[in-house]
C-alpha cells in the first residue's frame, strides 16, 4: 500500500480525533492541510451524533470557514463557555524534531496557534512524515511575526543571531503577507544547529516581535503518517 500525501495527512489528523477527542471538550483547532483533516474528521463525528457538547476555537480563517460549513460550534478564547482554557489542542506543524519540539507558521497562523497551544492541557501535532527532521530551521523556515514598524531592526537582530531574515512575499497580490493580525512575517533559517527552547524565548525578546514559530513549552502527542499506510505515536515528554 503507498499513500499519496493527502492520504497520509488525512490518516494522521483523523487519527488524532479517534485517539483523544471526547463528548463535552473545549478544542482548540489548527490550520493548514494536515490539521483540517482533524477538523472535518470532528465534524463527520459531530454529524453522526458520536461526540457532543463541542466547543471549538479556530485558529484561522482556514479553521473558521471549515467549521461553520461542517457545523462545529464555534466560541473564542475569549468566550463565557471557553474561560481562557482549553482542554486539547490539535494541529499541524512545518518540522518536529526528535524532542517533538517544532516549527509553525508557514500557513501564517502562528500567532493564534501559539496563543491556543499555550491555553490548552494537551496539545497535539499532526504531520505527515516528511515534516520530522533531526535539527530544526534549517531546511525550513522558523517564521517571526512582526509589527511593520520594526520590519529592518528585526531582520538586523535576527542577522546578529547568525541567522539569514526574509520577508515573507504574498502570493496573487504584490507586496507583503500580512497577517490575519495586521503584522509581517519575516522567515528565519539558520545555517548551523540551534537550541530551540532557547530560541524561543530570545526571539520574543526582540522589540517588535510578537511571537515566534518556535514551540517548545507544551509537549505533544505527535501523530506522524507513513506513506505504506503505517502511524507512529510519540507521548508527550
Ligand atoms: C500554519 C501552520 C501549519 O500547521 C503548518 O504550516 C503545517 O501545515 P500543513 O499541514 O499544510 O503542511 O503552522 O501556520
Amino acid at each position: 500500500m503507498k499513500l499519496d500525501k493527502n492520504e497520509i495527512k488525512a490518516m494522521a489528523g483523523a487519527k488524532a480525533v479517534d485517539v483523544l477527542v471526547v463528548s463535552g471538550m473545549k478544542i482548540g483547532l489548527g490550520t493548514g492541510s494536515t490539521a483540517i483533516h482533524a477538523v472535518r474528521r470532528i465534524g463527520v463525528l459531530i454529524q453522526a451524533g458520536t461526540l457532543t457538547n463541542i466547543f471549538a476555537v479556530p485558529t484561522s480563517f482556514q479553521t473558521l470557514m471549515a467549521c461553520e460549513e461542517w457545523g462545529i460550534p464555534l466560541y473564542s478564547l475569549n468566550s463565557k463557555e471557553i474561560g481562557g482554557t482549553l482542554d486539547l489542542t490539535i494541529d499541524g506543524a512545518d518540522q518536529v524534531d526528535t524532542d517533538n519540539y517544532c516549527v509553525k507558521g508557514g500557513g501564517g497562523a502562528l500567532l493564534l496557534e501559539k496563543i491556543v497551544a499555550y491555553a490548552s492541557v494537551s496539545y497535539a501535532i499532526v504531520v505527515d512524515e516528511t515534516k520530522t527532521v533531526d535539527n530544526l530551521a534549517l531546511s525550513f523556515p522558523v517564521p517571526l511575526e512582526v509589527v511593520p514598524a520594526a520590519r529592518l531592526s528585526v531582520i538586523r537582530a535576527a542577522e546578529r543571531m547568525g541567522a539569514e531574515a526574509r520577508l515573507r512575499e504574498a502570493v496573487r497580490k504584490a507586496g507583503p503577507v500580512i497577517t490575519e493580525h495586521g503584522n509581517l512575517l519575516l522567515d528565519i533559517t539558520f545555517k548551523a544547529p540551534v537550541e530551540p527552547e532557547q530560541l524561543e524565548r530570545e526571539f520574543n525578546q526582540i522589540p517588535g516581535v510578537v511571537e515566534n514559530g518556535f514551540f517548545t513549552r507544551l509537549p505533544p502527542h505527535v501523530f506522524i503518517g507513513h506513506a505504506d499506510g503505517t502511524l507512529e505515536v510519540r507521548k508527550p515528554r
